[in-house]
């Protein structure tokens, strides 16, 4: 598969990493999963349906039922869906439910952008060029504030801050596919960069792992 390549993308909530991904997908022409989403549509269907996010056995059943076309993205980036999110993402059988489409999805055969939190170490572990995106919890609050501000949400930095490190402290601490850099990534520390900055030290990353 001459010219076959595959982008990771992970990092912590808010770091920038869906807009460097999709960054990335645009200078190489390539289809780009946000694998955050399957799980924020998992947690929206668990509290459609009313059950408890907390109940295992109902999220096994619907990470193995749920229409992927059923949730605007409008319903899925609220603040509240983001926490559930992180949630149910903590079970093994929803990480499992999960998998096959993601690793589908990568199989393209002109490759593919895959961002979330263990695309690099779990999802493509062969991916040549892996990225883990990162920045202060102060600046991901800032901009997360931002976003839900924008969508007519009611909260306070502070409050944000206080998701923001939960979120952070689940996603690393959970026993199945925690949250971490592989050995094989390169860091990039947004905080102090624009989205234009960004996106051409990333793709100068790619590059660098292309010609090697
Ligand atoms: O955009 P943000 O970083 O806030 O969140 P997201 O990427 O939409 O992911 C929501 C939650 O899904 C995360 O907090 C993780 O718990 C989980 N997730 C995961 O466990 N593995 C992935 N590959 C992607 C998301
Ligand atoms: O996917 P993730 O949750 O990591 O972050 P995102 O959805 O890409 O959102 C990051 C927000 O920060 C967006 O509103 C970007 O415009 C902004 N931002 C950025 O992504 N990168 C920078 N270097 C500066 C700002």
């Amino acid at each position: 598969r001459p010219g076959r390549l595959v982008i990771a993308v992970d990092g912590p909530a808010a770091s920038g990493k869906g807009t460097l991904a999709r960054r990335l997908a645009a200078h190489y022409g390539l289809p780009y999963l946000d694998t955050g989403l399957l799980y924020r549509m998992v947690a929206r269907a668990m509290l459609d349906a009313g059950h408890d996010i907390h109940d295992a056995v109902a999220a096994e059943q619907v990470v193995n039922s749920f229409d992927e076309t059923a949730f605007p993205e409008e319903r899925l980036r609220g603040r509240e869906i983001g926490e559930a999110a992180s949630v149910v993402a903590a079970m093994p059988a929803v990480r499992a439910g999960l998998l096959t489409r993601q690793r589908r999805f990568a199989a393209q055969p002109g490759g593919a952008v895959l961002d979330g939190r263990d695309i690099g170490t779990v999802i493509c572990p062969e991916a040549p060029a892996k990225l883990f995106v990162t920045a202060t919890p102060e600046v991901r609050a800032a901009r997360r504030h931002k976003e839900l501000i924008g969508r007519g949400e009611a909260v306070t930095l502070d409050g944000i801050l206080a998701d923001i490190r939960r979120r952070d402290a689940r996603d690393s601490g959970r026993s199945d596919a925690p949250l971490k850099a592989a050995e094989d990534a390169i860091v990039l520390d947004t905080s102090a960069l624009t989205v234009e900055e960004a996106a051409s030290a990333a793709i100068g990353i790619v590059e660098g792992r292309r010609a090697a």
